[in-house]
């Protein structure tokens, strides 16, 4: 097992470069499945979410070879087998391979199990897509099989602009008869990322992006070659480390329009920051000003920085809210911040935050990936040394986290016990 030290109170000062994009990496892995051949995708980030969806993808027979952040897949052998649950249980991102497979065989075998720490986190708007498209769906227990003697384009209603509902149909429509239309799509960036992709494959989707996506199907994909774009959220946990304890830390390699909603929070709280077109330069707020958040879909304040975002609360000198909307369970951190003294009041998934409080370090665990990017933030900014356990949650989607902040000076270190 292993566990993060945490000594709080330094500065982080120097420069932080930004990985790929882990919930735009997760579907383009998959996505290449849909081309003959071999296809190159660079800035693959380095975290354990990868690694579950390369076991996948040997399942099926492909080969992968890496170098560095650069991954090669040759599908030229590619076999459709039933995905079992102990490599479909590792992350979420496996129902892509719904979508992927149904697209290039009109069958899949897949077992999905339900929920995890943030939520039930459901399928059926994935499923009401594949429907709508022409498959026939059985369920037994957790296992899926997907049948369709053709897949026919269709309009779609999507009645949430569910992120994973909109990619995977655009992925089960890329070969689809005919035109495709997603409403009510969801319009996170990473979106665009993928939807570029499987254009240079050979796809024909216009509108990621936007609440409309038209998809014309195609006969075949072909491989490319492919860049993941930066991580926003990596990006956006490190600037509030930047506004807790920056001297200056300059985070590059991201775009910062991609984080608006953050740093339009981060100015009403008084933060301060120099923007450049691939970086940001931010140093630490001496006086946070409490605000009111509510997480929403893209462009509002994602749900995913709303944990971190938290823990900026319990220092801003007032009453603070932080209400999450997206997901019915993502507040398993807040008794840990309140183990290390923050004064919160959680009613729902609605926490009252009166700062600012001195955060002591303590025993704590991850409860997820995002929470534990929190407990970390906390760990930084609090008198003494802190323990976080269960820190598998956390490696999944931060990409060498520790050596990214002790290499601007925080003191901290994964121990294996
Ligand atoms: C993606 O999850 C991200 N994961 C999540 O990031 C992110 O929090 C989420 O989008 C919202 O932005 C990946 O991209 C791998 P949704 P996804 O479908 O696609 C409900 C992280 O920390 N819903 O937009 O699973 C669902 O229960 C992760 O990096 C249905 O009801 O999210 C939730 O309440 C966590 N039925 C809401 O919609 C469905 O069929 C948003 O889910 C699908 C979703």
């Amino acid at each position: 097992m292993k566990r993060i030290i945490i000594e709080g109170g330094y500065p982080l000062k120097g420069t932080i470069s930004i990985g790929g994009a882990k919930n735009s990496a997760v579907a383009l892995i998959p996505a290449s499945l849909l081309a003959e051949g071999i296809s190159k995708i660079d800035n693959i980030p380095n975290i354990t979410d990868r690694d579950a969806l390369f076991d996948i993808i040997k399942l099926l027979n492909c080969q992968i070879k890496q170098s560095g952040n650069t991954i090669t897949i040759d599908t030229n052998n590619l076999k459709n087998t039933l995905i079992n649950q102990e490599l479909s249980v590792k992350l979420r991102a496996s129902y892509y391979f719904m979508g992927v497979l149904l697209a290039k065989y009109k069958h899949v075998e897949i077992y999905f199990p339900g929920g995890c720490n943030i939520g039930n986190r459901p399928i059926d708007l994935h499923l009401k897509g594949f429907r709508a498209l022409g498959a026939k769906i059985t369920k037994r227990k957790h296992k899926y099989i997907l049948d369709a003697d053709e897949l026919k384009g269709t309009t779609i209603n999507l009645d949430f602009p569910s992120v994973g509902a909109t990619i995977n149909i655009m992925f089960a429509a890329t070969l689809a008869k005919g035109t495709t239309i997603i409403k009510n799509a969801a319009k996170e960036v990473e979106i665009i990322n993928i939807m570029e992709f499987l254009n240079k494959m050979g796809a024909n989707i216009k509108g990621a992006g936007t609440d409309t996506i038209t998809i014309e199907g195609v006969e075949k994909m072909h491989s490319t070659e492919f860049t993941v774009m930066p991580d926003r959220i990596e990006a956006g946990t490190y600037i509030m480390m930047g506004a807790l304890l920056g001297d200056n830390l300059k985070i590059v390699g991201f775009n910062p329009h991609h984080n608006e909603a953050l740093l339009n929070h981060l100015n009403d709280m008084g933060v301060k920051y120099e923007l450049e077109d691939n970086a940001i330069i931010i140093s630490k707020c001496e006086k946070l000003k409490p605000i009111d958040i509510k997480t929403l879909v893209y462009p509002g304040f994602p749900t995913d920085l709303g944990q971190p975002m938290s823990v900026l609360l319990t220092q801003a000198e007032g009453i603070s809210h932080m209400e999450e909307t997206i997901w019915e369970n993502r507040v398993g951190h807040y008794p840990y911040l309140q183990k290390m003294g923050a004064n919160i009041e959680l009613d729902g998934l609605k926490a009252t935050i009166k700062g600012k409080t001195e955060l002591k370090g303590t025993e704590i665990n991850a409860t997820d990936l995002r929470g534990g990017a929190a407990l970390i933030l906390a760990g930084l900014i609090a008198k003494g040394t802190t323990t976080v356990y269960d820190i598998d949650y956390i490696l999944r989607g931060y990409e060498n986290i520790i050596n990214k902040l002790s290499d601007v000076g925080a003191k901290i270190k994964i121990e294996t016990i």
